[in-house]
Order: C-alpha cells, then sequence, then structure tokens
C-alpha cells in the first residue's frame, strides 16, 4: 500500500515534486505536451494548498557537455511559463547554491523547475546510480517528496528511488491516475483480453512479453518486435531489424504459449530501404527485403482477434508508422481497435503519439503517459519507484 497526496495535508509545506517531462521537442519546439498536462492537477493542488514547490525532471540522456543543450529543460520552463498561470522560477543548476537559494525562498504557491537532472550523470551517473550523497541534497530541501513521474518509475534513480527514502513520500494524482487504470489489465481483465504489441526495440521488453503471455489471451505483434519472433520461427526476414539477441527468448516463449503469440503473415517490405514498396507473403521475402510494416491479410487477421476482444492494451506501433509507405498498419489498428466497445487502454510513446497523430485519443478509455514504465507495471505488478514510497510511510503519520 501506497498513500495518496489527497491522504496528507500540505498547507505551506516545501515538497519536491518528481514529473516526467521528458516530451518530444521538435526545433526547440515541444511536439507533445500531454506529459506535461497531465500533471497539471497535481499542481493546480499544491498552488491551491500554498505549497512551495521544487519540481524534478529528468530529460532525455545526458553522456557528454554537449548533449547539455539539447536536454535542458527550458523549453518546458517556457512553455508552463507562456500559460501565464503560474508563479514559476527556473534553476539552471540542479544541484548547488543557486538552487539551495531560490529553495529558500520560496513563497507559497510559487514553483521552481529544476534543469534536467541528469545533468548530474556527467559527476559521476549520480542520477542513473541513484548517488545516496545526492539523493540526501534533494531531499535535504524539503519536507515531503511526491512523485508524480509515471513514465520513469521503472528506473532506480536517485530522484526517483532514492530521494523517498529519506523523506516522507506519496504518490500524486496522475501517478494515481496511472495505477487505477491499469491495475484493472493486471487484475482479473475482462476477457478476453487481447495485447498488441509494437515497436522496435525488444531486447528490454522480452522478458515483459512473457510476462504478459501468462495473462493475456492474445498477444498480436508487429513491427521490430514481430520480425525477431517471426525469425525465431524458422521464417527468413530478410534485412530487417531483428534483435538477435532475443531470437532464443522468443523460441522460448512460443513454445509455452503456442497459441497466444500471434505474428503477421504478411507484410509491406522495401529492399534495403529503396523507394519501392511491395506487399508480400512470409515466403516471398528475400535478403535485401526490409520489413516496414503489416500487410492486409495481417490487418484482417489481427481485426477479427481485436473484435473479439473484451480489454485491449495497445503498446508500441505495428510498423514504422513515420515513414508514410509504412503507416497505414498503424493507422488501421488504431480505427479498429477504437471502434470496438472493450476496454481500450494504449501504453504512452509512440502507440500514444500515434494515438494523437490520427486522431483516436477521444475514442480511447485511457492513454498512459508512459511506455516502459507501463509494461513494466503491467508485467510485474508494481515499479521500483511506487516501491519506494511504501519506506517511510510511518512518517506520514507524523506530519503536521
Ligand atoms: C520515457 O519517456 O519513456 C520516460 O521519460 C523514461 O525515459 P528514459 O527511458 O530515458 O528513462
Amino acid at each position: 500500500m501506497i498513500k495518496y497526496l489527497k491522504d496528507i495535508s500540505v498547507q505551506e509545506k516545501k515538497v519536491i515534486l518528481r514529473v516526467d517531462y521528458n516530451v518530444p521537442i521538435e526545433n526547440g519546439k515541444i511536439t507533445n505536451t500531454k506529459k506535461i498536462d497531465d500533471s497539471f492537477e497535481t499542481l493546480n493542488y499544491l498552488v491551491k494548498e500554498g505549497a512551495k514547490i521544487i519540481i524534478l525532471s529528468h530529460f532525455g540522456r545526458v553522456k557528454s557537455e554537449e548533449d547539455k543543450e539539447a536536454n535542458s529543460l527550458k523549453p518546458v520552463f517556457d512553455y508552463m511559463k507562456g500559460l501565464g498561470r503560474y508563479d514559476i522560477l527556473y534553476s539552471s543548476v540542479a544541484m548547488g547554491t543557486m538552487l539551495d537559494n531560490m529553495a529558500r525562498a520560496l513563497e507559497p504557491g510559487q514553483m521552481i523547475l529544476v534543469e534536467n537532472t541528469r545533468y548530474l550523470d556527467l559527476q559521476g551517473n549520480l542520477e542513473s546510480d541513484c548517488d545516496a550523497q545526492l539523493a540526501t541534497y534533494w531531499a535535504g530541501l524539503a519536507d515531503i517528496y511526491i512523485d508524480d513521474a509515471f513514465g520513469s518509475m521503472h528506473r532506480n534513480h536517485a530522484s526517483i528511488t532514492g530521494i523517498p527514502k529519506y523523506l516522507p513520500s506519496v504518490a500524486g494524482f496522475l501517478v494515481e491516475k496511472e495505477i487505477s487504470n491499469l491495475q484493472p489489465l493486471i487484475q482479473n481483465p475482462t476477457r478476453p483480453f487481447v495485447v498488441v504489441m509494437g515497436g522496435a526495440k525488444l531486447d528490454d521488453k522480452i522478458e515483459l512479453i512473457y510476462s504478459l503471455a501468462e495473462t493475456a489471451d492474445h498477444i498480436l505483434l508487429g513491427g521490430g518486435i514481430a520480425n525477431t519472433f517471426l525469425k525465431a520461427a524458422g521464417y527468413d526476414v530478410g534485412s530487417s531489424l531483428v534483435s538477435d539477441e532475443a531470437v532464443r527468448n522468443a523460441k522460448a516463449i512460443m513454445q509455452e504459449f503456442p497459441d497466444k503469440i500471434i505474428l503477421p503473415k504478411d507484410m509491406i517490405t522495401s529492399p534495403s530501404y529503396e523507394e519501392k514498396y511491395e506487399l508480400k507473403k512470409l515466403d516471398e521475402i528475400v535478403i535485401d527485403d526490409v520489413i516496414g510494416d503489416i500487410g492486409s491479410e495481417a490487418i484482417q487477421n489481427f481485426k477479427r482477434i481485436i473484435e473479439s476482444a473484451n480489454t485491449i492494451f495497445i503498446n508500441g506501433t505495428v510498423g514504422m508508422y513515420e515513414q508514410k509507405p509504412f503507416s497505414n498498419g498503424t493507422q488501421e489498428i488504431l480505427n479498429i481497435v477504437s471502434n470496438t466497445k472493450a476496454k481500450k487502454i494504449v501504453g504512452g510513446g509512440d502507440a500514444g503519439t500515434a494515438t494523437k497523430k490520427y486522431g483516436y485519443e477521444e475514442k480511447m478509455d485511457f492513454i498512459s503517459t508512459g511506455g516502459g514504465s507501463t509494461l513494466t507495471f503491467i508485467a510485474n505488478h508494481t515499479l521500483p519507484g511506487i516501491d519506494a514510497l511504501k519506506i517511510n510511510i510511518d512518517k506520514l503519520e507524523t506530519l503536521d
């Protein structure tokens, strides 16, 4: 059991609010503000209660000095300031005198957006290796820790699992909503429960697919993930993206759950990404072919299964939908899902972005802000960031 923001009083308290403002940015402009907008419920409540708010978030990966500029949270600050709704300040450092002074001077209802926590990875991976001194430093700035960063709660990082070791901690409204919408997928989903999975990277998802296969009735695979399973099933996938390390595990999953894993039997291919696209059956793939999308037969087969579902969870996209010739499968699958009466949950990341791009947001029951974290939560039933909120649960009783 964890506690939520509504369970405690934050009146005039100094709080650290960990959010996930890792939003897509192109040419300095945020292209999808959902993760920021979804945190406003918590922020508005904290402002109303007169809390003094220190906002922490990571952004991208920071491995060298050169990475800093492209991974600054300044565009997020500009967006929030530009709304004209918040008394918001910006700390260009994530640790040090400037932040200390700003935190000390905070007024009730005022907030500081602190620069990318991963800037501190340049001083020896302090954030990403969950450095205890860094976590203690941040904890020392506030009375309470609030985690509203659902999309990052699968990370064992200082600002996620470190700070709650030293402060009474709760989950914010965004995290509460995520848990209440995703939990039914774990605890007794209304069956048939169908999972549609795609996306390029499989290495970090293969174990999660195994757990999902135990719960779901069918798992429909597309994208790079399907290529790996097709290879494991003995098919030639030409020059398509394959996760060689995952082939053995994919084979084991198909052996254990032979009826649950459903693979595409035709696909849109292009010879080594040339501008020539063809619909091919599995046995027609040749060495130069790159699979970019699922084909019409696969769409019809997936449709039949999706239409039988009472609960649907989508994670990733079934093709390289950003490239026009490969976008049809993703769009069609979203269209089919959105027209069912099933409970429809979309994992964040690419699936969320595609849902928005093709205009299906309103038709879905819930779009998670998490990508990897959503999948991990469904597979493992908890997250490191959730477990961390339990550590100091007793201290919440003694807050005045
Ligand atoms: C995400 O966008 O999936 C989260 O913000 C986590 O980001 P990360 O994979 O860089 O930890």
